[in-house]
């Protein structure tokens, strides 16, 4: 039988729990995966490659099927320089799919040998992006629930928000978290309440 090899290519700003949720789709359907982070010098990241692959590799390691690499420029001479015979990508909303779609038919020109494989995520995830986990964070609304907890606290590092979570210290900070995060993530964000609400007036 063939061994069919995929890299999951992507920005990965943070990783999170819907990127995840791929990976652990795509290492049951593959034989082996790649997590292939873009180094892209025109994006202004907020994580370093080297803070996005520690992370990936740290969420990763349970997979004995996926690995994690960074790679610069075209993603189909990536994919033929290790070898790889597909690209998977997440569709997570009607949003993704005209780009995503127009991306594949651009790498089949390149690279008609390779194929691009689609996968959705849980439901749950399909409103996830890194994007929207920056906004989330830089406001000090509460993450926990969408991105694994070694990525919340490398967010917490980065925003220097810790106090806003307000999870392990007991006093000083705001009273809650924002409203617009608590919005966000109703049933989670009780997780990141401040333990000043839980006292008894
Ligand atoms: N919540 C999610 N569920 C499923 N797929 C996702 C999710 N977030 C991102 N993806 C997919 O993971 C891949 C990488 O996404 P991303 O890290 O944003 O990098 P890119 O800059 O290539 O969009 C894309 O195919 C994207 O559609
Ligand atoms: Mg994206």
């Amino acid at each position: 039988m063939k061994r069919v090899k995929a890299i999951y290519p992507g920005s990965f700003d943070p990783p999170t729990n819907g990127h995840l949720d791929l990976i652990e789709r795509g290492s049951k359907i593959f034989d082996e995966l790649v997590v292939a982070i873009l180094r892209n010098p025109e994006k202004d990241p907020l994580f370093s490659v080297n803070d996005r692959r520690q992370m990936l590799e740290s969420m990763t390691a349970g997979f004995e099927n996926v690995s994690v690499d960074t790679f610069h420029g075209l993603t189909v001479d990536y994919a033929l320089r290790v070898d790889a015979r597909a690209i998977l990508r997440g569709i997570r909303a009607i949003s993704d799919y005209e780009y995503e779609l127009q991306m594949a038919l651009m790498n089949r020109k390149l690279q008609p040998g390779l194929e691009t494989v689609f996968m959705m995520p849980a439901e749950k995830y399909s409103y996830l992006s890194s994007r929207l986990v920056r906004e989330v964070a830089q406001l000090g609304g509460p993450v926990n629930c969408l991105v694994p907890a070694l990525v919340v606290q490398k967010l917490r590092e980065k925003m220097d928000v810790a106090h806003k979570f307000n999870i392990d210290d007991d006093g000083g900070g705001p009273e809650a978290a924002p409203e617009a995060a608590q919005r966000m993530s109703p049933e989670k964000a009780i997780d990141a309440k401040p333990k000043s609400r839980k006292r008894k007036s």
